[in-house]
């Protein structure tokens, strides 16, 4: 049968201090609760129920596209309430049915199957995932008999101070019930407890009381089940993230010269034999192809670069690289760019929409703004496409083989022909005709003498 997932993601997360909803806080880009779903998915859970309440608009706008069921709790009277607003909500569950917090990102959808793995072996009424950190400080401590079955989970203000030392192995919150046991077992929790809420904890009392299996598994990975209360724990978080993706990486062919210094999305791909160095930030859907040298200091969002492209110390948005591009340092790509084969955006070059040609080259200064480029052109250092009048954007058309000199003006809409030649410093108001050279500037004037003259006057104080 199928499992099912249920994410409890209605908490507010008072010690974020945010006027957010804690879950929609970001991890490497991606809110808390997108992990969490994203995880269960890949774990096999087909069906995923998230139970929202604070920030409840924000959550379901976050996880719109994430094709997850929501259920809305209305009061949160604590994580036994929650649960049984789904089963209110949809109806008996049914299956293996886990139980994860919004805001504990970390757990690996490997780990989720093989709780789930463990549970319907052994038919289980539940199965809890335990662990056991160095500090378990307000964590649920289980009590486990001889037998290795847990009799009960004790909330941490609900232990005594000898259980406080005693029991070690805590909740993570994360579990695989029988859906069909849960249902029927879930009016039976009480709220006689310290906080006065229904805990879904006591459904392992509850359980045991009807002599129904309740076992744990020990996690591998303490780490995975870092749950996030804070800020500095989501730093926390994003570290772990961080290492993992990028060992990732590394195992799969990639040369990082300081791992702690590049942060890559969990969208993110990249190639063998590619190099990034320090500072880099690759986000969303980015993906890099193999022997690039990407970095230092470079951000790259949405981005697709291909082999062999070298992109440093460069901002892209939304821009594509194919082979054997060459970017930076200091360029800033915007949405709609395309570098063609063996193309070149140099230092302090801004493209937006724009196409450059095959083996094109914008070396130094310049701006290109919803220009076509064509093959073999260079643009002259400090050459700009004046794109916009204040109302309207217009396009500029640069043929074949275009030589523009240093200095140019553009101003669109204007057409290039192929071949042709821009002398430097002209500005350019009307299209030149192919293999034309257009020049617009104003005589040379050289008066003969003029300068040593003047500096005799004034040395002579005159
Ligand atoms: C819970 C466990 C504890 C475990 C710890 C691990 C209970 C009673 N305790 O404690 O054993 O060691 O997690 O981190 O479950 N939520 C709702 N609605 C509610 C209450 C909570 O959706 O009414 C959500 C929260 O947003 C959060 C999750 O449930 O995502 C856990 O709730 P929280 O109050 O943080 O439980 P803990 O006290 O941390
Ligand atoms: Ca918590």
């Amino acid at each position: 049968m199928p499992a099912t997932a249920i994410v409890l993601a209605a908490g507010e997360g008072t010690r974020m201090k945010s006027a957010h909803a804690k879950v929609t806080h970001k991890l490497l880009g991606l809110p808390l609760v997108t992990w969490v779903v994203r995880s269960a998915k890949e774990a096999g859970c087909e069906r995923v129920i998230v139970v929202v309440g604070n920030g409840a608009d924000e959550v379901r706008s976050i996880l719109e596209p994430e094709g997850v069921e929501f259920v809305e709790q209305t009061e949160r009277l604590g994580t036994g309430h929650a649960v049984r607003c789904v089963r209110d909500a949809v109806g008996e569950l049914s299956g293996p049915t886990v139980v994860l917090s919004g805001d504990s990102p970390l757990v690996r959808p490997q780990t989720i199957a093989s709780l789930i793995a463990t549970a319907t072996e052994a038919h289980n009424a539940c199965t809890v995932l335990a662990m056991e950190p160095a500090d378990p400080t307000g964590y649920g401590r289980l009590d486990v008999d001889a037998a290795g079955q847990v009799t009960a989970i004790i909330e941490h203000k609900d232990c005594t101070p000898e259980q406080r030392e005693s029991l070690t192995l805590c909740n993570s919150s994360i579990y695989c019930f029988c859906g069909r046991r849960l249902s029927a077992g879930l009016d039976l929790i009480g709220n006689d407890n310290v906080q006065g809420e229904y805990y879904l904890t006591d459904m392992v009392g509850i359980f045991v009381g009807q002599g129904e299996p309740v076992a744990y598994l020990r996690a591998e990975d303490d780490s995975e089940l870092l749950g996030i209360n804070s800020r500095s724990q989501l730093a926390a978080a994003s570290k772990v993230m961080q290492r993992r993706i990028n060992e990732e990486l590394m195992a799969a062919g990639v040369t990082m010269i300081d791992p702690d210094l590049v942060w890559a999305g969990p969208d993110v791909t990249v190639g063998r034999d590619t190099t990034i160095y320090p500072m880099t930030f690759l986000n969303g859907s980015t993906t890099i192809g193999e022997d690039c040298v990407v970095g230092p200091n470079t951000r790259l969002t949405n981005c697709t670069v291909g082999n062999a492209c070298t992109v440093d110390e460069t901002v892209g948005v939304d821009a594509v690289m194919d082979n054997e591009v060459s970017c930076g340092p200091r360029a800033y790509l915007r949405p709609g760019t395309h570098l063609l084969d063996g193309s070149k955006a140099g230092t302090h070059v801004e493209i937006k929409n724009s196409t450059i040609g095959r083996g094109s080259k914008v070396p130094h200064l310049s701006y290109i703004g919803d220009t076509t480029m064509g093959e073999g052109v260079n643009i002259g250092a400090g050459s700009i496409t004046c794109n916009y009048d204040g109302y309207h954007k217009s396009p500029t058309v640069i043929g074949d083989n275009v030589f523009v000199g240093s200095d140019t003006m553009m101003v669109a809409p204007v057409k290039i022909g192929d071949g042709a030649l821009v002398g430097a410093s002209s500005c350019i108001t009307k299209d030149v005709p192919d293999n034309a050279l257009a020049l617009e500037r104003n005589d040379q004037v050289n008066l003969e003498d003029y300068a040593r003259l003047r500096r005799e006057r004034i040395e002579k104080g005159l």
